[in-house]
């Protein structure tokens, strides 16, 4: 089925202002006050499993990794269940040992990625649990699947994926809140993470207010050759995330980083030409992220910062401040992302490439 640009250039950028209305989707009828908790119905899991769960894995390629990187923050955090963050293409051929009690989540948009479903496989063969977190209904993993969770974003048209992956992160912070409520987090607990969750779209509808000034930042950084991300707890995934977002639609070189890490290598690439990103909302590693910020800077690289709305100090050590709205901590990778998901978008243009269908990729990657 022909779905329509709606008069936006290209699919990417009308999915990217898509996000307010998928979030809604994802948390639709999921969302219980008055027990402060999530609600899913196709689990497919005895309380009495629900409860025994030890261990999860999150399994993923690409994008959908990334958001089981956010997964394993949330999950732990929130429900303090261990978390395991396999690549499905590894997963596939290790012979990793899994206690029972496992649960494992196939994260994946299209449902069809052939790593993903071949590592959901091997796993329910061992005899494990295996969940699907998808978007597309049908789709292969989610029918391989014991149960699972849709995405309900709509259509993703565009190679890279944008909607389906903010709501991933929304999807594993439900169920992070509803593991959590079956475990030890408190009805007041629960309350207050079901109230950070429903800031989310009105919050992204905000960041998307940046787009004219991204596009500014874009023009003044669009010939860079490398570029770095960086970001700490829930923003590393954001980082790595930027990086691959901008790799694959304007074949510009970017490495995503615990922004910590950096001196630990990456800072050697610093220099007058390399730009830095930095992922650096309030927050209780914002000191540290800063100190990070100001040894790029002391080396002479150029910073662009995405920093909290009314930041004080912020301007005085970026080179370029794009400003999100100030939000808790577990909705903060949904919206730090989108004005990553914009630089990428513009740099793509401003270079003449190909936004919806970039050179060598595939929407879905059917073989190995
Ligand atoms: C995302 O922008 C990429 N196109 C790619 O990494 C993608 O996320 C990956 O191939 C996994 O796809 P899936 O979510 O459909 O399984």
């Amino acid at each position: 089925e022909e779905v329509s640009l709606q008069g936006y250039e290209h699919y990417m950028l009308k999915e990217i202002y898509e996000q307010p209305e998928s979030l809604k989707n994802a948390m639709r009828g999921r969302l219980d006050e008055e027990n402060a908790t999530a609600v899913f119905g196709g689990l497919n899991l005895t309380p009495q499993q629900l409860r025994s769960v030890e261990r999860i894995i999150l399994t993923g390629c690409g994008t959908s990794w990334h958001s089981a990187l956010v997964g394993e923050y949330l999950i732990e955090e929130l429900a303090r269940i261990p978390v395991c963050v396999e690549y499905a293409s590894e997963l596939r051929y290790r012979n990793p040992p899994i206690e029972n009690n496992t649960l494992v989540f196939g994260i994946t948009q299209s449902g069809e990625t052939a790593d993903t479903l071949a590592a959901l496989r091997e796993t329910k063969r061992k005899g494990h649990r295996t969940l699907a977190l998808c978007n597309v209904v049908g789709s292969s993993i989610a029918q391989a699947a014991d149960g699972g969770v849709y995405l309900h974003a709509g259509p993703e048209i565009g190679v890279a994926s944008t909607k389906a992956y903010t709501s991933q992160c929304c999807v594993l912070a439900m169920l992070a809140l509803y593991f959590g409520r079956i475990r030890h987090l408190s009805f007041e607990a629960g309350r207050n993470i079901i109230r950070d969750l429903q800031q989310a779209p009105g919050a992204v509808q905000e960041a998307l207010n940046c787009n004219e000034h991204v596009k500014t930042v874009a023009e003044k950084y669009k010939d860079a050759t490398n570029i770095l991300y960086l970001g700490r707890q829930y923003n590393f995934p954001t980082a790595l995330e930027g990086a691959l977002k901008l790799k694959e639609i304007s074949y510009v070189h970017a490495e995503g980083y615990p922004a910590a890490e950096m001196k630990h290598g990456p800072i050697a690439l610093v220099d007058e030409k390399t730009p830095s990103v930095f992922i650096i909302p309030q927050g209780t590693t914002y000191d540290k992220v800063m100190a990070n910020m100001e040894e790029v800077k002391a080396r002479g690289g150029p910073i662009i910062a995405v920093a909290s709305k009314n930041d004080p100090h912020i301007e005085a050590v970026a080179d370029d401040v794009i400003h999100i709205p100030d939000v808790p901590a577990i909705i903060q990778p949904i919206v730090s992302v989108v004005p990553l998901q914009l630089l990428s978008y513009h740099i793509a243009l401003l270079r003449g490439c190909d936004v919806d269908k970039p050179r060598n990729l595939a929407k879905s990657v059917t073989v190995e």
